[in-house]
């Protein structure tokens, strides 16, 4: 259904998992050279720019992200978009929040994952996800966010 001028704001949450708090400085050859705090503030603007609402959220922590996980399901977030970093490859706490809650969600990763090491290849999230996008570097974000912004105005 299309967004009227009476409709609420659309809620978007963007997630970052473990280690993406070092972006910028980590690994520079794969992650970029971009803070995080740079890509939120521009998630932040391009969401607001279409009248949208774009929190975003990080943490090392698997329960922590659980946690957020079942929040947007309480307040009735539309869409996340989410980097899962390293639980990716590991979490099965993080799959069963997402199917908990069945909030849509994109998977994004900067790097290829499907080009990198074997046990990074394989994600516990891709199968119930919207998408995926990976091996953008932080324009995966952005195009993650262009989706979910234009979702559901079609
Ligand atoms: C990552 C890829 C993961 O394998 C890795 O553990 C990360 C970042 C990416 O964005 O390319 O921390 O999710």
């Amino acid at each position: 259904m299309a967004k009227d001028a009476t409709s609420p704001a659309k809620k978007i949450w963007v997630l970052h998992g473990p280690n993406l708090n070092l972006l910028g400085s980590r690994e520079p050859g794969i992650y970029g050279t971009e803070s995080l705090k740079h890509i939120n503030q521009r998630l932040v603007g391009a969401a607001s720019d279409a009248g949208a609402e774009v929190q975003c959220y990080q943490s090392n922590h698997e329960g922590e992200l659980v946690d957020k996980i079942q929040a947007a399901g309480r307040e009735k977030v539309d869409f996340i978009v989410v980097n899962p970093a390293a639980y990716t490859h590991t979490s099965v706490a993080i799959r069963d929040a997402f199917a908990a809650v069945k909030i849509p969600f994109i998977e994004v990763h900067l790097s290829n994952i499907h080009a990198r090491e074997p046990f990074r290849q394989r994600s516990f999230l891709s199968d119930i996800a919207v998408g995926t996008i990976c091996g953008l570097g932080s324009r995966g974000y952005d195009l993650a966010l262009a989706y979910a912004l234009l979702r559901g105005q079609e």
